[in-house]
Parts: C-alpha cells; structure tokens; sequence
C-alpha cells in the first residue's frame, strides 16, 4: 500500500516522516526521488520551484514500489501521483504556519504565497482532484507535537483506514483567515 503525506511547506511532513523512519517505516522523499531518477524536468522561474514530471513518476513508483506491504510517499507533490492507495493531507492554522516558516528563514513573499493556500485549501483540492474523498484523511497539526502527528497517522492506518470523523475532510475552515494581513 502506497501512502501520500502531503500538505502545504511548513505543515511538517518531514517532521512526521523522521519519526516514521525512525519507527522503522519506509518513507520516501518524493522531491529526492524525482531528481535522483532525472524526473525533474525545468523551473518555474516565477514560483522559484522545480518541474517534476509526476506521470513518468507515477509509472516508476508504481513499478518499483507497488508491492510493497506499506511505503509511505513524503511532499507536496505526492497527492498528484494516481499510484498512491490513501492520502493523509496535514494542516496547519494560517499564525502557526507564519511561526513555523518564519522559523526556517523563509521571505516574505513565500511565507505569504503559502500562508494563502493552506488558507485556501489548495492541496486538499488538488487531492480532491485526483483521489475519491474516501482515501483522503486530514490531521490538523496545530498545536501538536510531532509526535502526536504522528501517532495521528499510526491511528489511521491501525484502524486500517476506517474513517474516523476527526480525520474527515471538511472539518478544517481557515477561510476568515483571508481577511486577515499577513
Ligand atoms: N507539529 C509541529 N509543531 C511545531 N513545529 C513543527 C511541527 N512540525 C514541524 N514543525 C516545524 O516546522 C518547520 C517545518 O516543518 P517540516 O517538517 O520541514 O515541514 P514540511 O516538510 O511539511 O515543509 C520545521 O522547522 C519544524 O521543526
Ligand atoms: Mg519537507
């Protein structure tokens, strides 16, 4: 079973994917896998991000990953890949996130950029887009440890994907926050 962890930079997925990997799971960087298999294919100049080709990226994990038992698929790409069994999307309150991207000596300007799509919902979206809502769960990080995120996780995939009302999606609605100034 392949599992998604994405969300919005700064919601903590890497966070969660080293407590993961210490817990003995396997847990791939999706951006690190792209380039070491040449996956990366130009720049997005405007948005200072890479170009991934997530199609040939979506044939190869399927290929080299698909049977495995679970592996876990770490970034905020991995929702786009239509190989993935469950998505688990982390969410962040819009103030937290500034902390948190603040923190790790982001500009302004992307700080903001992010700031608006967790607010806007964008990766859920995205995810919404490609994936029936019955394999996409939802952990509000907010005001959580890494540790507790998760055992969020470890709770999903213990109760074998059954849903559970606090992960749905649809209780999460940062949208007052876009009044805000940021
Ligand atoms: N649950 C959390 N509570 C507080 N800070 C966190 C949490 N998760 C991550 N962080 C911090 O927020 C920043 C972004 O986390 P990171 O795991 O790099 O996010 P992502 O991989 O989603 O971009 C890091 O400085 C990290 O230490
Ligand atoms: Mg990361």
């Amino acid at each position: 079973m392949i599992i998604a962890i994405t969300g919005t930079p700064g919601v903590g997925k890497s966070s969660v994917s080293y407590v993961l990997r210490k817990d003995d799971f396997e847990v791939v960087n999706l951006f690190k896998i792209a380039v070491d298999n040449g996956f990366v294919v130009g720049d997005d100049k405007r948005r200072a991000s890479r170009i991934v080709d997530v199609g040939r990226l979506d044939d190869y994990i399927k290929e080299n990953y698909g049977r495995r038992d679970i592996v876990f698929f770490e970034g905020h790409l991995s929702h786009f890949l239509k190989c993935v069994d469950r998505v688990i999307v982390l969410r962040c309150h819009p103030d937290e996130l500034k902390i948190r991207l603040s923190n790790k000596g982001w500009k302004e300007e992307k700080i903001r950029e992010n700031i608006e799509s967790e607010i806007l919902d964008i990766i859920l979206c995205e995810t919404a887009d490609v994936h029936p809502w019955e394999n996409v769960f939802e952990i509000d990080t907010t005001g959580k440890s890494v540790e507790a995120v998760t055992s969020a996780v470890m709770e999903i995939i213990n109760n074998k994907f059954r849903h559970m009302k606090k992960y749905n999606i649809g209780n999460i609605d940062w949208s007052d926050e876009i009044l805000k100034d940021f």
